[in-house]
């Protein structure tokens, strides 16, 4: 299948590119290169053995997407393009309603135009309440907590409506829990721009020796240990999801939101002590206040995963520590 990703040289798009390229698919990616650096394309091609079409593109311009999808005729679309950090979308939501909500609009009218009636999306586990009580279905209520995650809300909703008024047009969003780790050869992974905001790149850099200690927030939390637990899987394990996906849509119409998790919590001071046992090296820490807005217990229930999409993780908290660590000794994440 020939298909269009956008996003694609972004973190979870370049290895889910590596995925798709590997089952045989001919990849087409779409991306501003606004947080991401078009230096992964070659090692995409170095691990694939296959190259993907680049096109410098941003996705809110029509006219591009219309000449893009004229000479490159695709079976579906791997929606990734977005910006994603939740403190920003908080101090500037337009720009996170320009970017996701008016960037996926300007690419379904476009998806719409050419005929294009399969779609692949990223949404995320933070389209769910902070009510939501864990293990977390596809059935519990959603109530975003912040713009970011109402523009993932609002997406999902236009591509539910689309469902509806075309029955030909086919959607699965994909909720993604907390995706870590790297590609195991090392060459790519994840590049945050500044200090990073989410908890393995923290390590990661810690570990580096590239910021001093690790601040973990909230030591007084209801868990075993007193720190608040997660969802974490491996990128690659969420790669192959997206591959998996694609087979689904060619057997169920209409709109589906399907979770991707491992189903399985872990703590702040597990991953911690996890990563430094497998990587033998240290990462000082300290103790701090409560980070706003983050929910004690968050992991999925991902049963639909595995009856609808034939999917389940593989890699282990090990994989993802061990992988995570030779991404960024390779030099590559800086
Ligand atoms: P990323 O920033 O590494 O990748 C996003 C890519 O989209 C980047 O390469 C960026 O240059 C590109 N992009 C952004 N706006 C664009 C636009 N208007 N036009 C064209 N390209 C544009 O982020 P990621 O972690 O790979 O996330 C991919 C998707 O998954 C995002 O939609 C994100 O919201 C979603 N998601 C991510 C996580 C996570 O933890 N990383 C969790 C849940 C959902
Ligand atoms: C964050 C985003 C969420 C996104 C998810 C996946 C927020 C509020 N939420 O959630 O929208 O879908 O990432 O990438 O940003 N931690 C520390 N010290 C640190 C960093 C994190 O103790 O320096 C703790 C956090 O308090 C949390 C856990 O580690 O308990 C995981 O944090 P993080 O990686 O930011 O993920 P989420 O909070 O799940």
């Amino acid at each position: 299948m020939k298909l269009l990703v956008t996003g694609g040289t972004g973190y979870i798009g370049s290895h889910t590119c590596v995925e798709l390229l590997q089952a045989g698919h001919a990849v087409v990616i779409a991306d501003n290169l606004s947080n991401s650096s078009s230096a992964v394309l070659e090692r995409i091609a170095r691990i694939a053995g296959k190259a993907p079409a680049f096109h410098k593109l941003d996705l809110r311009d029509a006219q591009g997407l219309q000449a893009l999808l004229q000479r490159n005729p695709v079976a579906a679309v791997m929606h990734f393009a977005g910006v994603k950090a939740v403190a920003e979308s908080v101090a500037d939501p337009l720009k996170y309603y320009d970017n996701n909500v008016n960037g996926s609009l300007t690419l379904f009218a476009a998806m719409r135009e050419f005929g294009v009636k399969r779609v692949v999306f990223s949404s995320s586990a933070t389209v769910y309440g902070a009510q939501a009580v864990s293990p977390i279905g596809e059935r519990a209520a959603t109530a975003p907590a912040n713009p970011y995650g109402r523009t993932k809300l609002m997406i999902e909703e236009m591509l539910r409506d689309l469902c509806t008024a075309d029955p030909e047009f086919r959607a699965v969003a994909l909720r993604y829990f907390n995706p870590v780790g790297a590609h195991v050869s090392g060459l790519i992974g994840e590049a945050p721009q500044g200090t990073p905001n989410n908890l393995m790149p923290y390590i990661c850099q810690v570990a580096a020796g590239k910021l001093p200690e690790l601040r973990v927030f909230g030591k007084d939390y209801p868990t075993k240990d007193g720190t608040a637990i997660r969802d974490y899987l491996h990128v690659t394990d969420l790669a192959r999801g997206h591959v998996q996906a694609l087979d689904y849509l060619e057997r169920v119409p209409g709109f589906s939101a399907v979770n991707l998790g491992t189903g399985r919590g872990t703590s702040v001071l597990e991953m911690l002590q996890t990563f430094e046992r497998v990587n033998q090296v240290r990462v000082p820490w300290k103790s701090a206040d409560r980070r706003p807005g983050d929910t004690v217990i968050t992991y999925a229930d991902p049963a639909l995963a595995g009856t609808a999409l034939n999917w389940r993780t593989q890699r282990t908290l090990e994989d993802m520590c061990r992988d995570a660590w030779r991404w960024q000794k390779s030099g590559l994440a800086d």
